[in-house]
């Protein structure tokens, strides 16, 4: 069993995320959700995250982190993810319990309370992490890799050469990308391969409660891609979890990956040091590919099991 920790800012792709795990306790415990500026405001993300575990009936500690980035102000995505930060469905009234105590300092009780090592699922700007490595170094050893939704070798979204996520805090990229905890990356080189098509949105309709509510997210977010050029949606912040879950549908290579935190063009830049003898050891497992049947599959089976009922034990 596998301890995870999500830290995110939903953000549609972060609810697919998040329902996949919970509809795996078998093989994922997840400690708690954090939340973080980035898609929207931190009231909104933590508004959605909210929405999203009262759906399912979940018994999550959820926690705020940080309201924007570390040196720069929070650039928001109302043009992907709307102004709620999650547009599509109407939750409704209802609330859900946040710790009192703000997220860098929960996540790393929680982190140093648990007996085994911590994954930690990254799908947002890495600001909350970066600050509980900075914050608590002692933190670093207990935490068995990092599996992050972010970047890119070959090309940006948010410019030609930089992703939202990390684009949003290069700074505390950096210093993720730097702290010697083993990273995954799920950047866009893998994540724009990791697509759900039209037609699987669509079967999602009027299959069970929790389907439904993905058709309701995925339609808005399939209708808002495709002023960035995609038909079928990728789902980017679903593969650092369904890495978790099936390593075996990905291909990738280790590579040294460093962020540039330059003003110019390059800001926000990931890059890899993929000549024959590296400058320096690799601090990541770069995914390059992902088999789309069996990652959709995923996804479309996850819902399912949560239409049967979510059961935080198995
Ligand atoms: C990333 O940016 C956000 O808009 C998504 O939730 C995802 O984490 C993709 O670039
Ligand atoms: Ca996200």
């Amino acid at each position: 069993m596998r301890q995870i920790w999500i830290d995110c800012d939903p953000g549609h792709d972060d609810a697919m995320a998040i329902l996949t795990a919970c509809a795996h306790p078998e093989k994922l415990h997840i400690l708690g959700i954090s939340t973080v500026g980035g898609n929207q405001t931190l009231h909104k993300v933590t508004q959605n995250a909210k929405n999203v575990l009262r759906f399912i009936g979940a018994d999550i500690p959820l926690a705020m982190g940080q309201q924007g980035p570390l040196v720069k102000p929070l650039n928001t995505a109302p043009e992907a993810h709307g102004e709620s930060g999650m547009d599509g469905p109407y939750f409704g009234d209802g609330d859900y319990p946040l710790a009192s105590e703000n997220a860098v300092v929960y996540i790393y009780r929680q982190i140093m309370a648990c007996p085994d090592k911590v994954t930690l699922v990254a799908l947002a700007p890495l600001t909350n992490i970066a600050l509980l490595l900075r914050t608590f170094p002692e933190v670093c050893g207990r935490i068995d890799c990092i599996s992050m939704m972010g970047g890119g070798i070959s090309h940006g979204n948010c410019t030609p050469l930089a992703e939202f996520n990390i684009y949003a805090d290069p700074e505390a990229a950096h210093i993720v990308f730097h702290s010697g905890v083993p990273i995954v990356m799920s950047g866009l080189d893998v994540t724009e391969q990791a697509t759900v098509t039209v037609a699987q949105i669509g079967s999602l309709q009027n299959r069970g409660r929790v389907s439904h509510l993905a058709y309701e997210l995925l339609h808005f977010y399939n209708e808002s891609g495709r002023q960035f050029g995609f038909t079928d949606s990728p789902v980017h912040d679903l593969c650092a979890v369904a890495w978790l879950l099936a390593p075996e549908i990905f291909r990738g290579s280790r590579r040294f990956v460093d962020v540039s935190t330059d003003e110019g063009a390059s800001r926000g830049q990931t890059f890899a040091d993929c000549r024959p003898v590296p400058a320096h050891p690799a601090n990541a497992l770069v995914l390059e590919g992902v088999d789309r049947e069996r990652f959709s599959a995923l996804l479309l089976d996850a819902l399912a099991r949560l239409d049967r009922g979510y059961h935080a034990g198995g």
